[in-house]
């Protein structure tokens, strides 16, 4: 079969393009040459190499290919394949290498990706929880000057006037209530007057001196008994069924600041979790 190349030798290569009949060159391998797009169609193209030997066996190869010399072409609001329905927003955008930027045409529209909206809501959410930690004061802070001045835990804190029953707080923990600082001065107080029979861990010392861990009167959520204790002294009580030869002594020289330090010192150390008091709640009692 005649190629139309008519080339002597061993072996010639025909270069087709398209489905065009008469090649657009013979050559000799190996060869070079040029394909000027510019004079193609923008559009997809084929490239058919065919060679030949010497016994008449033809090889072929199709390369297709794409010319895209104009204008780059954007198109958003369809995408190929896609099953529509309704009337569509379709944009389009176009541009050469050759015309000036221009900053209103640099980018072509595209819809705002769903990953952004999950992000945009995850971001959302975090920033509501971040905020809302803001209004839960954190334990360990409750009793703090800076939260525990807050008028209104203040005003929880104090009891109503006149009311016979005593109320400490309703939070508990080590630090201040209500501005009072009562953990630096029930340390020291506690170490001054109750340490020597009660032992620095409240533990007291077993049939001589009782225990103010987990009493149920230092634990009592009214803390009259344990003021009254205090101010008065205590003898002849038996305490988890247990009777002391010894009798605690009257401590109402301290000042009021001194003793509600104390109560509160024992209300929230060694494990004891109490609501604690103000001095107020001491000038009551006494
Ligand atoms: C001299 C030793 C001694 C000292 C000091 C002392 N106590 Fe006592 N305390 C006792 C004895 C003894 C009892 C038990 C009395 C009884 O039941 O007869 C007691 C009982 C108590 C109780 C009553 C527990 C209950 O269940 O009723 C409390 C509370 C208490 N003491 C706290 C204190 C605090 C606070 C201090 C310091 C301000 C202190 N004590 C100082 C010896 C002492």
């Amino acid at each position: 079969m005649d190629d139309g190349a008519g080339t002597p030798g061993p072996t010639s290569i025909a270069v087709f393009l398209d489905e065009q009949a008469e090649p657009l060159s013979t050559y000799r391998p190996p060869a070079t040459f040029q394909l000027d797009t510019t004079k193609l169609e923008d559009g997809d193209h084929v490239l058919r190499v065919r060679a030949t030997d010497a016994m008449g066996n033809v090889g072929q190869r199709r390369i297709p290919f794409t010319v895209s010399n104009g204008p780059g072409i954007t198109v958003t609001g369809i995408r190929a394949g896609s099953s529509v329905h309704g009337i569509l927003d379709i944009n389009l955008n176009a541009f050469s290498g050759e015309e000036p930027f221009d900053p209103e045409r640099a980018e072509s529209h595209a819809p705002i990706p769903v990953w952004t909206w999950v992000m945009c809501a995850m971001v959302a959410a975090w920033a509501l929880w971040y905020g809302l930690e803001f209004f839960q004061t954190p334990a360990e802070f409750a009793n703090t000057p800076t939260y525990a001045a807050n008028p209104a835990l203040a005003a929880a804190a104090e009891p109503a006037s006149g009311s016979v029953a005593l109320h400490g707080p309703t939070f508990s923990g080590k630090g201040a209530v209500a501005g009072f600082d009562y953990e630096a001065s029930g340390t020291s107080a506690y170490a001054a007057n109750c340490m020597s029979c009660h032992g620095a861990g409240g533990a007291g010392v077993a049939g001589t001196f009782p225990a103010l861990v987990g009493d149920p009167v230092v634990t009592d959520s009214n803390p009259r008994q344990q003021i009254i204790t205090l101010l008065k002294g205590l003898q002849g009580k038996a305490i988890a069924g247990k009777s002391f030869a010894a009798a605690m002594p009257s401590f109402s020289e301290l000042s009021d600041q001194d003793i509600a330090a104390i109560v509160d010192h024992e209300r929230t150390s060694w494990g004891n979790h109490a609501p604690i008091i103000t001095p107020g709640d001491v000038k009551r009692v006494r």
